[in-house]
């Protein structure tokens, strides 16, 4: 099997380098087998490992660049092996202390209480870590701010659900960062233990510091705003709904009928990209039905952990659908996306308008002399595992000059609003990936990200949908 491997002495050298390495090991061997091997031929090669069983956390490296547990990964023929993305303190062997100075220990209280069963279940989940810091290693928060990072907000959740804790974890959070975190969910999808740090921790941890009146005063507006208008954006140009009708027929055979849930920023920030995408399902078979008295999905609500009127929002975005006995409902907003599929209990069937499109079919668009990079909204691409439907459709149009990396562009978690210098860091190291593309545009599908990338970038930002239509512009020229 051959294998590249991270090799960086500091002591002696400032770049690391890959060596590659060819060792004989057993069909279905872990890579910290392969470490072994190589180990027993080059005895310079540092590595981590102590159980062998996945318990212990030591041995996490990168493994083809995603963060993985060496002894719990199938090794593959070809396969890269680098160290964590924090500071190298030799070949795969990297600085934990300073990250893990930052977990918290249970500070007791004088009269010791012990948890019951409820507070034990709810401990559970964020007690599984191994402190393996695959987490802390792909934070983009961590990057640009003062944060104490993932698994230390996943302690603190823990010990304030703990009633022998006498922290005070809520206030300890906020100053460890709780309101730089985008909610992106990157922490989570590389986690060996499976710990939803955002969902179970940062934002439960926000939830409590609403009740304890410590919410950021820009995410209070945001509330008033939504019980005042049932917006969490306000209005400052004729909104999408006001342009359409309730029912939108397509211009030949309906082959779906969906329900549209367009969501407040596509509603009265972006309406133009909405009706763009409006004229797409109407050349490919897609009715349309738009309830206009649909309000915000409360995704700013739950990631800034303000849950008091959510179920108001919930219960009229549901009855407005069923009522109509719509079974799908399509969002294009993959922030209103994740959060119908994953915190609603709906009647209905929730798709991204990717996904409609590719499953129907689209009818071919002429080819436009353009080199394009697609950036993965977070809530599209972890929220609903959406990754490649998008990319297939844009590949239908332009070339498609991939980025060096996948990561947030700062705009999510109410980080723009609440942090606002975080969430601009962000989107400039994001668009620092998009430069080195070279790429004409930049291709997203979340009104967040679409926005927030256009705010800071020179490279024109357009949605999958929005290309797509000048793709169909281009073909009805040539045919005139
Ligand atoms: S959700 Fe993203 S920003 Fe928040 S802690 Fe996890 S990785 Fe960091
Ligand atoms: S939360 Fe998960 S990824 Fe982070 S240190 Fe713990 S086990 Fe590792
Ligand atoms: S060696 Fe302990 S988790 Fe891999």
């Amino acid at each position: 099997m051959g294998v590249r491997v991270f090799r960086l002495n500091p002591a002696r050298e400032k770049e690391g380098k890959f060596r590659t390495y060819h060792v004989e090991v057993q069909e279905g061997a872990r890579v910290l087998h392969v470490l072994h091997a190589i180990h027993a031929e080059d005895p310079t090669l540092s590595y981590r490992y102590c159980c062998g069983t996945g318990q212990c956390g030591s041995c996490a490296v990168r493994v083809d660049g995603e963060p993985k547990l060496a002894c719990m990964t199938e090794a593959r023929d070809g396969m890269t092996v680098e160290p964590l993305n924090l500071p190298v303190r030799k070949d795969l062997v990297v600085e934990m202390e300073p990250a893990l100075a930052q977990i918290a220990p249970l500070l007791p209280k004088g009269q010791a209480e012990c948890p019951a069963q409820e507070q034990i279940a709810a401990i559970k989940p964020l007690r599984d870590c191994i402190e393996c810091l695959a987490c802390v290693s792909v934070c983009p928060a961590m990057e640009v701010a003062e944060f104490a990072g993932p698994t230390a907000m996943r302690q603190g959740m823990r010990l304030a659900l703990d009633p022998r804790d006498s922290g005070g974890r809520i206030p300890e959070a906020i100053r460890a960062g709780l309101f730089t975190c985008t909610t992106c969910q990157a922490c989570w999808k590389v986690c060996p233990k499976d710990i939803q740090i955002p969902g179970k921790a940062i934002e439960k941890l926000r939830a409590l510091a609403n009740r304890e009146g410590l919410t950021l005063p820009r995410h209070l507006e945001i509330v008033q705003l939504v019980k005042e208008t049932g917006r969490t954006v306000p209005r400052t140009e004729t909104s999408f709904l006001e342009q359409v009708d309730e029912v939108i027929e397509p211009a030949g055979p309906v082959k779906a009928t969906v329900g549209f849930f367009v969501g407040c920023m596509y509603n009265l920030r972006l309406p133009k990209t909405a009706l763009d995408a409006i004229e797409v399902l109407k050349r490919n078979g897609v009715r349309v039905i738009i309830p206009h008295e649909q309000v915000c999905c409360g995704s700013p609500l739950i990631r800034t952990g303000q849950l008091e009127y959510l179920p108001t929002l919930q219960g009229k975005n549901i009855e407005c659908f069923t009522s109509r006995g719509i079974d799908t409902v399509m969002t294009m907003c993959a922030g209103c996306g994740s959060t119908l599929k994953n915190d609603y209990r709906t009647p209905f069937t929730v798709k991204d308008v990717n996904e409609i499109l590719t499953e129907i079919g689209i009818e071919p668009p002429a080819r436009l002399p353009l080199t394009v990079t697609y950036h993965d909204p977070c809530h599209l691409l972890r929220g609903q595992g959406i990754r490649d439907q998008p990319r297939a459709l844009i590949r239908r149009v332009a070339d498609l000059k991939e980025m060096a990396v996948v990561k947030c562009c700062g705009a999510g978690g109410g980080t723009r609003s609440g942090a606002p210098d975080v969430s601009r860091a962000l989107a400039l190291k994001r668009d620092e990936e998009i430069e080195k593309t070279g790429a004409d545009c930049v291709i997203s599908s979340c009104p967040f990200c679409e926005f927030h990338i256009g705010t800071f970038s020179e490279t024109p930002v357009k949605n999958v949908t929005t290309l797509l239509l000048e793709g169909y512009r281009k073909k009805d020229e040539g045919k005139a």
